[in-house]
């Protein structure tokens, strides 16, 4: 007899690690809060991430010292939790997961997508996309563009050593969406055992699982220097452009 398929039942919930200070931007302020078309760059990735309806609550990580967040209208909207950023990402991000777990009895199987802040071109399309293909998946995922240069592999002299295959290799990006679970025990471990984990796909694959690459688009870029801003206010003009023609 052919089993009939079971929607995947479990819930999603978002964490937003919005607790760096930008040190590379080299702003007056953290670059979350530097201006793109009119609108904070927190606001523009908060507002992608309401309009995805799957979301039960997103838990937007601040910094201790943060005035200016927890006062955004933003912030005040019902699905918006705030939880207190760590000293790196990976602790802000572990504040974030531990807030759900005590104040919203998340399951392990639950699913929480994790996105930096500092991304604020995530397109709907593409969010959707991740919680497509992973769904039913047993670890999780994230969304990342292939890599298009040719990737040379040097010695500390520079001395050019070989040329990587291409083909398999991939910018990583967020969102990462994984069981919420597993990603508390993959990033406890990690912390624990001192190992420097960039993402959380690193600390996920440290911790022996294998996730699952989603294409994206690479106007998912994460705001980092100041060239960076007005690239990404261009991806924001043009796909409001796109929006409109539909
Ligand atoms: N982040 C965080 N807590 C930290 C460090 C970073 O929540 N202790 C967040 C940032 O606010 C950002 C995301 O993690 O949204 C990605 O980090 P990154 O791009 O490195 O931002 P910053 O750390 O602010 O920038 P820089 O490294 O240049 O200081
Ligand atoms: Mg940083």
């Amino acid at each position: 007899m052919n089993k009939i398929k079971q929607p995947d039942p479990s819930h999603f919930w978002a964490v937003v690690p919005a607790a760096g200070i930008g040190q590379r931007m080299k702003g007056k302020r953290p670059k979350q809060y530097l201006e793109i078309r009119g609108k904070l760059l927190i606001e523009h990735t908060i507002e992608r991430l309401l309009a995805f309806p799957l979301l039960e609550k997103i838990v937007v990580v601040l910094g201790q010292e943060d005035m200016c967040g927890p006062e955004l209208a933003i912030m005040q909207h019902e699905k918006i939790v705030l939880a207190p950023g760590g000293r790196e990402r990976a602790y802000s991000v572990l504040n974030g997961l531990h807030l759900l777990s005590t104040d919203y009895h998340v399951q392990k199987q639950d699913w929480v997508m994790v996105h930096d802040a500092a991304r604020p071109c995530i397109r709907q399309c593409d969010l959707y996309q991740l919680t497509k293909l992973l769904s039913g998946h047993a670890v999780g995922g994230l969304l990342g563009v292939p890599v298009t240069d040719t990737i040379k592999r040097t010695s500390k002299q520079a001395i050019i050593t070989d040329t990587l295959d291409r083909s398999v290799l991939w910018h990583a990006q967020t969102p990462q969406m994984f069981r919420f679970g597993l990603l508390i025990g993959a990033l406890e471990k990690a912390m624990d055992e001192q190992v420097t984990i960039t993402d959380e796909a690193s600390a996920v694959e440290y911790a022996g699982f294998r996730p699952l690459m989603v294409e994206g688009h690479n106007d998912n870029m994460k705001v980092t220097q100041g060239a960076d801003l007005a690239l990404a206010s261009l991806y924001i003009d043009q796909q409001a452009k796109q929006l409109g023609e539909r």
